[in-house]
């Protein structure tokens, strides 16, 4: 790829990802690299970013990035813990504020005639976290902006093309921040807008070729976004040698596996649909910890693969949907090398298709350009716009063990949750939706009859990573709505919850 790039070096801050995403929103590819391993091609970079940090530049835990070959030599924006980190080894001085300095900002004063602050005015909104302040600014400082607390909220460095910001543009609380790193990356760097999900598309699958050649690749499909949007990258650049295996393990949606498998089929791609229905529930039966149904799950799946791998005659490679967050190396507190990378032990015990090549096509974006590269191809975009949904599927929302009826019962529950949230718009406001079937019994009255039957909990949730997440409003008439079709509909079930609890500290799932 002969992209302009941006280099990121990440100080551990929670929001270092969110730098990148905005970053390529601007068409502008970039990377994410520790700030204690710069680089060897940092040349080929046009514009370095420094993020914030969770440390201190004063006292023990500095994190000290190694700047001489990059510093005053190429456009630099150090936000946060880089500003200060800027400011307090360069001649300036960061000291304890003596204000809170989290949340809501105004600019009330703007050096107007810079280009850094083009098209954005006093009193824009910014985003604050910090608990240092940046008391003198360094040698060559000069103010270009302050708020009302913070006198030294973003400045340059004169003779360099270096900026520093005390507030975070890349939150969507820092209202003109993506005009403030639009500014910043394509009027002062010059960095070309030339990484679309387009040329994203036609330079990956020239790469897949030159690849794999006439390599046979297998890959296995989930019905999720990363695997379809990777089958079809490949699918473009290699066809029939593609071969995809989409399991059903029982556990999935209603109607999910023959609703996929037509899709897919309908998408050209070479798939083989396997339902292992029976094996899995076989493995599954009589285990009620969600850690042991969960290994089951993971071990049938295994076999069940390898199997079908099998018998594609000089298969060399295995495809994987894996995206950029899954690989970006992460920064720990200390700043030692805490390089999480994943390795495979005991490689003779692995089964035989894991022993393949990997070929992972995704591996450099995030989950929006994901999205976005998928409907640069027309894929659907019910399918791209879907929820996420764990690989146990139903099993760890079915707490205790399982039985086909359980499974039947909860698929029905599910579909009238899922449907009604389409019906009612709602689908696309919330991040990932389900419903719980709970060990639990209990009384009810229908007609002029007792029952003693299952209850259920639905669950809807904001979130933007699965990390952290908390329960969405819906509102109390789609509740009463649906919960009424489900009691009248699905028989076994007499009581419908609502689940309003956060994570942390619950998780989203219920096992
Ligand atoms: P929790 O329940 O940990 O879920 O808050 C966070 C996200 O991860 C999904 N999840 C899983 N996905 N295998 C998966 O592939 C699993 O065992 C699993 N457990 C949870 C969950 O659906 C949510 O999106």
């Amino acid at each position: 790829m002969q992209h302009n790039k941006v280099l990121i070096l990440d100080f551990g801050s929670q929001y270092t990802q969110l730098i990148a995403r905005r970053v390529r929103e601007l068409n502008i590819y970039c990377e994410i690299h520790p700030f204690n391993k710069i680089p060897s091609d940092s040349d080929s970079f046009k514009a370095v970013i420094l993020s914030g940090s969770p440390n201190s530049v004063r006292g023990e835990a500095v994190l000290h990035p190694e700047l001489e070959g990059i510093r005053g030599k190429k456009p630099m924006l150090a936000v946060c813990y880089g500003a200060q980190y800027l400011a307090h080894f360069s001649g300036g001085e960061v000291a304890e504020s003596n204000t809170r300095e989290y949340g809501r900002a105004n600019l009330s004063y703007i050096k107007t005639d810079e280009p850094f602050f083009e098209n954005i005015h006093e009193g824009s909104q910014v985003w604050m976290s910090h608990s240092d302040t940046i008391k003198q600014l360094p040698t060559g400082g000069v103010l270009l902006a302050s708020t009302n607390d913070v006198e030294n909220a973003a400045y340059k460095i004169e003779g360099e093309e270096t900026y520093a910001i005390q507030f975070h543009p890349e939150v969507y609380h820092s209202t003109d921040g993506y005009q403030l790193l639009n500014n910043f990356l394509v009027k002062i760097a010059a960095v070309e807008q030339d990484w679309t999900p387009q040329s994203f598309v036609e330079e990956t699958v020239e790469g897949l070729q030159e690849q794999l050649g006439d390599d046979k690749v297998v890959l296995g499909l989930s019905g999720g976004v990363d695997s379809s949007v990777a089958a079809m990258l490949l699918h473009k650049a290699i066809g029939k040698n593609l071969y995809c295996i989409f399991v059903n393990n029982g556990l999935l949606r209603k109607n999910e596996f023959e609703d996929v498998l037509t899709q897919y089929e309908g998408m050209g791609l070479n798939v083989k649909g396997v339902d292992a229905s029976a094996r899995f529930l076989d493995a599954l039966k009589g285990l009620s910890d969600p850690e042991l149904k969960r290994k089951a799950i993971g071990r049938v799946f295994i076999e069940v693969f390898d199997d079908e791998a099998h018998l594609i005659q000089d298969v060399k490679w295995l495809a994987q949907g894996t995206i950029y967050p899954d690989v970006i190396e992460s920064v720990s507190a200390t700043g030692g090398p805490s390089a999480t990378i994943k390795s495979h032990h005991n490689v003779g015990g692995l089964p035989d298709f894991m022993k393949l090549k990997v070929v992972e096509p995704l591996k450099a974006l995030f989950k929006d350009e994901v999205r976005r590269v998928g409907a640069s191809m027309n894929m659907d975009k019910h399918l791209l716009g879907r929820h996420p949904f764990p690989g146990p599927g139903l099993a760890i929302r079915i707490l205790g063990d399982l039985t086909e009826e359980k499974v039947r019962i909860l698929q029905e529950v599910d579909a009238i949750f899922i449907n009604n949230l389409r019906a009612w718009n709602l689908y696309d406001k919330v991040w990932q939706a389900g419903a719980m079937l709970l060990p639990v019994n209990s009384v009810g009255v229908m007609g002029d009859e007792r029952t003693y039957e299952k209850c259920v909990a639905l669950r809807a949730v904001e979130s933007t990573d699965g990390m952290t997440a908390d329960w969405v409003n819906l509102p109390y008439e789609f509740l009463q709505k649906t919960s009424n079709e489900i009691i009248n509909k699905v028989k076994g079930v007499n009581r419908v919850v609502y689940d309003i609890s956060s994570k942390p500290p619950a998780t989203i799932e219920w096992e």
